[in-house]
């Protein structure tokens, strides 16, 4: 247990917790964790908008199917829109039958973010996925391997299929996944373990259809070779909100899961929903009580190593956390506005400086997110919080990582009807035709491009409009005052490190 770091920088999407970060703080010893998440389509605009840096191309030197790294390279770099939008082109959504350069596409672009974070010391890196965006995640965990990734840290929903996942991946087997067809993607969140329905399909992924038989083997950074030989088995890290969920995936799990995150309600970013009927306060947040907080004994008795999230950033709390039998803690938020965060730096500046001059608040919105989960939105002037900015904006859907697949009952065989796939943050005559009801689409925000916007990569459309972005952070954000001294508006991923651990 001792092995493993005490403090664990939490995955942030979508490219806020980037390689810039990992690298920082683990270098420091601790566990850095890139966002996996959207990593397909962050790559592709990377490329397309030139690779500023190299760092892109100095990674793909290193991808162990040099021909797949010409093909990507040839498609994407430098190949911006010819009227100089800025928004990423030739990245289709996922579905159950992504093509092959789709696939290849989101192996190479986890693989480039593992590989860059790892570059030039020998600390641990991991990353993070979400289980509830399902489709990518094989593509993406094989690229992360290929990478030598240590550990893999996944939430929202049960990922309880991704150990055996793992040990498949590890030996260049075709590994698959459950899709979640309909209401169950959420459902099995909040009742703990309800499986997908046995009719649901199944992601395959097969590395030997993809790359060959000759297939990547382990690297070292220096010297990369293809040969038959397994990738290592990263570390698996299920992150729950309670300890009820521990429990269930540590009986379940297919395979070895080597320690829980347990994230309370306070964490930034998604919040798992409170135990039964949601009830809001009279601001419209959703209240939680005790039967939401995990029963830290039980985690515990589990035997496990086990993290604390969710504002557990100062050194009283990583000490209270040790004495409750913790590993150590995971902490998004003062992560999320240091230098080395992949946060535009505009928005990070002017959210530093709101901050040092006074308040600013952060609310649970019960409805943004079409995952139907909580999601933490700052409310920041300009930004898709205010519902005026929003409803200027054209409602569209470019990227579908949210989308939810649901059976299409206007297919002629009803009961292996065709897979659609739909999100209640799309335009609304889209959503309705698909069988989504209105009451569905109250509130949902598209948290796919503001994400990428975030991370200075908004779309631009052929209207003119550019995206605007839709900050999260958990309800610590306040805290990041006291690491603004003397009129200093920036700090680094070692100043939080230090401060941790003082
Ligand atoms: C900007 C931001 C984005 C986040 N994105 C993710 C994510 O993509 N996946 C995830 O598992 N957790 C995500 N989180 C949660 C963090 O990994 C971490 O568990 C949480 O922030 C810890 O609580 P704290 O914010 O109080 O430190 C995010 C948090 C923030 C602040």
């Amino acid at each position: 247990m001792t092995d493993h770091p005490r403090i664990i920088q939490g995955g942030m999407g979508v490219a806020i917790s980037g390689w810039q970060l990992a690298r920082a703080v683990s270098r420091r010893g601790q566990l850095g964790v890139v966002s996996g998440t959207c990593m397909n389509a962050v790559f592709a605009q990377r490329l397309q908008n030139g690779d500023v840096g190299g760092h892109l191309r100095r990674a793909m030197e290193h991808f162990p199917v040099p021909s797949i790294a010409e093909d990507i390279l040839q498609k994407h770099l430098n190949a911006h829109r010819a009227s100089g939008r800025s928004a990423v082109r030739g990245v289709p959504m996922f579905t159950l039958e992504a093509s092959d350069d789709l696939l290849k596409l989101t192996v190479a672009a986890n693989f480039c973010e593992i590989f860059l974070a790892k570059e030039g010391h020998d600390g641990v890196v991991g990353i993070n996925l979400l289980e509830k965006v399902q489709l990518p995640n094989l593509a993406s965990l094989y690229g992360a391997m290929l990478a030598d990734v240590d550990y893999v840290l996944m939430g929202a929903g049960i990922p309880r299929e991704i150990p055996g996942v793992l040990d498949k991946l590890a030996r260049h087997e075709t590994a698959t996944l459950k899709l979640y067809v309909e209401g169950g993607m959420n459902d099995h969140l909040i009742v703990g373990d309800q499986p997908a329905s046995e009719e649901d399909p199944r992601i395959v992924f097969d590395p030997k259809h993809l790359f060959g038989e000759q297939l990547p083997g382990m690297i070292g950074h220096a010297e990369l070779r293809v040969t038959d030989q397994p990738l290592r088995r990263p570390k698996f890290l299920a992150i729950v909100s309670s300890d009820v969920l521990a429990q269930v995936l540590v009986q379940k799990a297919s395979g070895r899961i080597d320690g829980v995150v347990i994230e309370n309600d306070l964490a930034g970013g998604h919040n798992a929903p409170p135990r039964g009927t949601m009830q809001l306060t009279q601001s419209g947040e959703p209240i939680y009580g005790h039967r939401d907080s995990a029963n830290i004994e039980k985690v515990r008795a589990l035997g496990l190593p086990f993290w604390l999230a969710g504002d557990f950033a100062s050194p009283e709390q990583l000490s209270a956390a040790l004495a409750l039998g913790a590993t150590g803690i995971q902490v998004g938020t003062d992560f999320a506005f240091c230098e080395e965060s992949g946060l535009d730096k505009n928005l990070r500046d002017e959210t530093l400086d709101e901050l040092s001059a006074g308040e600013v608040p952060v609310f649970t919105d019960p409805r943004a997110s079409p995952t139907g989960f909580p999601f933490k939105v700052v409310q920041l002037p300009g930004t898709l919080s205010e519902q005026a900015v929003y409803e200027d904006r054209p409602r569209l859907c470019q990227f579908g990582f949210l989308r939810q697949a649901y059976r299409d009952d206007r297919s002629s065989q009803k009961k292996n009807g065709r897979i659609g796939y739909r999100c209640p943050g799309e335009p609304m005559t889209n959503y309705l035709r698909k069988g989504g009801t209105l009451e569905d689409t109250a509130g949902r925000k598209c948290l796919c491009n503001a994400l990428m916007a975030n991370a200075g990569l908004a779309q631009e459309q052929s209207s003119g409009y550019i995206e605007k972005p839709l900050l999260t952070a958990g309800n610590s954000l306040a805290r990041l005052k006291h690491y603004l001294k003397n009129g200093s508006l920036t700090y680094t991923a070692s100043d939080v490190i230090d401060y941790l651990l003082s």
